[in-house]
């Protein structure tokens, strides 16, 4: 059986991700799977949540995937610990880029603020993380899940969203803030966005690039080829609806030109 890469999102989110692997590694091929069926995960119990991504993946793996990138910073923090139990297989996940934020900062004493879903920010994966490495508490944390459903919805500008992010970041003194980490896949379409309501010292930083550096790394370590494919992208769905695995493509086609 051909083994591919496998990435899993809830939705489009991890097709950022996925854009960023075809990037670096072109000669892999690739299996995506979008839970259509439960996205989003960023509102929902962890219970919940847990259950979805281990069944999607039991899925995947029953397709032939030689790793897991868990391209969805919500699913890693309900789930990376058991999927990690269960397969032997080099496993990937996504957490916001809280450390590389705080570090970027420590000479301006600017603040940080981390965009993610209401459960990312939840979990106590979270919390330990903004303890470990915000010894002076510049860290502040703001929730964005309607963005999960715009970037669902294909929406990736116009009016209605500028006046989105304005109306979210209005309670914040954005002269304060050095830096916006994008700590949900689905956030990374927002960047020109959000670049156009923000002031411009504000770097928006992500993950994205640092995840695939790890996956690179790990087929290294685990002995597996980065030439064996030819950049194949296999897109599938819970569900399996047509309409859906076309808007996937879309988003892809948007997701590498980012
Ligand atoms: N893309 C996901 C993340 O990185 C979650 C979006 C959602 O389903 O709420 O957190």
């Amino acid at each position: 059986m051909q083994m591919r890469i496998g990435f899993f999102d809830s939705g489009l989110g991890g097709l950022t991700v996925l854009a960023e692997s075809l990037r670096r590694l072109p000669a892999k091929d690739y299996l995506y799977m979008a839970d259509t069926l439960h996205v989003p995960y960023g509102t929902k119990t962890k219970e919940d949540v847990r259950r979805y991504v281990l069944e999607a993946v039991e899925t995947m793996v029953g397709q032939g995937i030689d790793a897991l990138v868990v391209a969805c910073n919500t699913a890693t923090s309900i789930a990376i610990n058991e999927l990690r139990e269960i397969y032997s297989m080099p496993i990937v996940g996504m957490e916001p880029a809280v450390k590389p934020a705080v570090e970027m900062n420590r000479a301006t004493g600017k603040r940080v603020l981390v965009c993610a879903t209401p459960l990312t920010l939840s979990m106590p994966k979270y919390y330990a993380l903004v303890s470990r490495v915000d010894e002076n508490g510049i860290v502040d944390s703001l929730p964005l899940p309607e963005l999960v459903d715009y970037c669902e919805r294909l929406v990736f500008d116009g009016e209605e969203l500028a006046a989105y992010f304005r109306r979210k970041l209005e309670p914040f003194d954005l002269d304060r803030y050095g830096i916006i980490v994008l700590g949900c896949t689905h956030f990374i379409y927002y960047r020109d966005a959000l670049r156009r309501v923000l002031p411009e010292s504000i770097e928006i930083v992500d993950g994205n690039a640092g995840t695939v550096r790890r996956l690179a790394a790990l087929l290294t370590r685990y002995g597996i080829s980065e030439n064996d494919g030819s950049g194949d992208v296999r897109l599938m769905c819970t569900g399996g609806d047509p309409a859906y695995i076309r808007k996937m493509g879309i988003a892809l086609d948007r997701a590498r030109t980012l």
